[in-house]
């Protein structure tokens, strides 16, 4: 009995410090994987050569996501909080006050940042998913940092990211990844935004590729909270939600309202941002999402 007790106990305490070594290689993995500088080039970028439009950069910045994550005056807001898990991201200031964390961003900076994921000094951004702006016209991209440089100056407020022990796990061992990671660099981005309303339309579904994936058929999203559905299938499979949405009409009031037909709300999808996009948008989003071939759910 004793014996028995003894080998029980000394078990746990292997298995305890078996699970105590993993947590120690998560936290340290995790914070060299976040410290890494990584190693893209980096196009060299001076967005004088274009006329930027600051309706274009505010509009951008709403629909696009950068408001609801770095609030309405780019002044830094909680992202997300989970009191159970401990998990607490605060986003930057990005205005040019307070030390914002682009208050002394170049052009390329930007590029850096919105492209491939990387700050200025090369180490990648965890939260912010640039994987949705990598596709990015330097057009486009010339009117948002145009506008986002107009903003008045906010206080200072610095990025702080609380990562709870599992996210620093699936970070560490590579189930959940950064921007960086996920972004293929040697796709080059185009330099105007197309005029063809169906290529318009797949220009703009390039920005729900970090949650609907590349092949934008949909699925778990790595990473993400246990909580959160998977995303839906966005092209013409049988299965899709896309097969919910028959004409534009209904398409945008979706998309405005964030409730399906039947009035259930979809979950985790951005509607804060993405209720202000205009109809020329929406409707060369949806024509563009009809044509797509249907892909099986789930594989992104
Ligand atoms: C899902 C939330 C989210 C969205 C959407 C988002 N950001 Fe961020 N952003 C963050 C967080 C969090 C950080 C802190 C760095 C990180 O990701 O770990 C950050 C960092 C930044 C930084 C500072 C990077 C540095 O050098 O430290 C800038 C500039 C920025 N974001 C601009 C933007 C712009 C412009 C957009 C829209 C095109 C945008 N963000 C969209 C959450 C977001
Ligand atoms: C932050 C992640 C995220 C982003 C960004 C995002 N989606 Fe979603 N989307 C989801 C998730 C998760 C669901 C499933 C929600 C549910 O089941 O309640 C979803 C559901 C949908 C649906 C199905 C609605 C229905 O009837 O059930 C459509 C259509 C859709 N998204 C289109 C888009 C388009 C187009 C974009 C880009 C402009 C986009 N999403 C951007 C996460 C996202």
């Amino acid at each position: 009995m004793n014996k028995l007790i003894k080998i029980v106990g000394g078990s746990l305490v292997v298995l305890a410090a078996g699970v105590g070594v993993i947590a120690g290689a998560a936290v340290l993995l995790s914070d060299q994987k976040l410290n890494r500088v990584v190693d893209v080039k980096v196009a060299a970028a001076n967005f004088g050569s274009f006329t930027p439009n600051l309706q274009r950069g505010e509009y951008l910045f709403v629909t696009r996501g950068c408001s609801e994550c770095h609030g309405a005056r780019g002044e830094g807001k909680v992202v997300f909080e989970d009191p159970n898990s401990g998990f607490y991201v605060h986003s930057p200031n990005v205005t040019r006050g307070g030390g914002g964390a682009a208050a002394t961003y170049s052009d390329t900076d930007w590029i850096a940042l919105l492209r491939h994921g990387l700050k200025p000094t090369r180490k990648p951004a965890f939260v912010m998913p640039s994987e949705d702006y990598a596709q990015m016209a330097d057009e486009d991209i010339a009117s948002l940092v145009a506008y986002i440089r107009s903003m008045p100056p906010s206080a200072e407020r610095k990025a702080e990211l609380r990562m709870p022990l599992m996210v620093k796990a699936l970070y560490a061992f590579g189930m959940a990844q950064d921007a960086a990671e996920k972004i293929d660099h040697t796709i080059s981005a185009p330099v105007r935004v197309p005029n063809d309303t169906h290529q318009q339309g797949e220009y703009i579904s390039k920005s729900c590729v970090g949650c609907h994936g590349q092949g934008l058929a949909g699925g778990k999203i790595p990473g993400a909270p246990p909580a959160w559905p998977a995303s839906a299938n966005l092209t013409s499979a049988a299965d899709g939600a896309m097969s919910r949405y028959a004409s534009v009409e209904e398409f945008r009031q979706m998309m405005r309202t964030g409730k399906r037909a039947d009035g259930s709300a979809i979950a985790v999808m951005p509607f804060e941002g993405l209720r202000a996009m205009s109809d020329t948008e929406l409707d060369a989003l949806f024509g563009f999402l009809k044509t797509l071939q249907p892909k099986a759910s789930g594989t992104r």
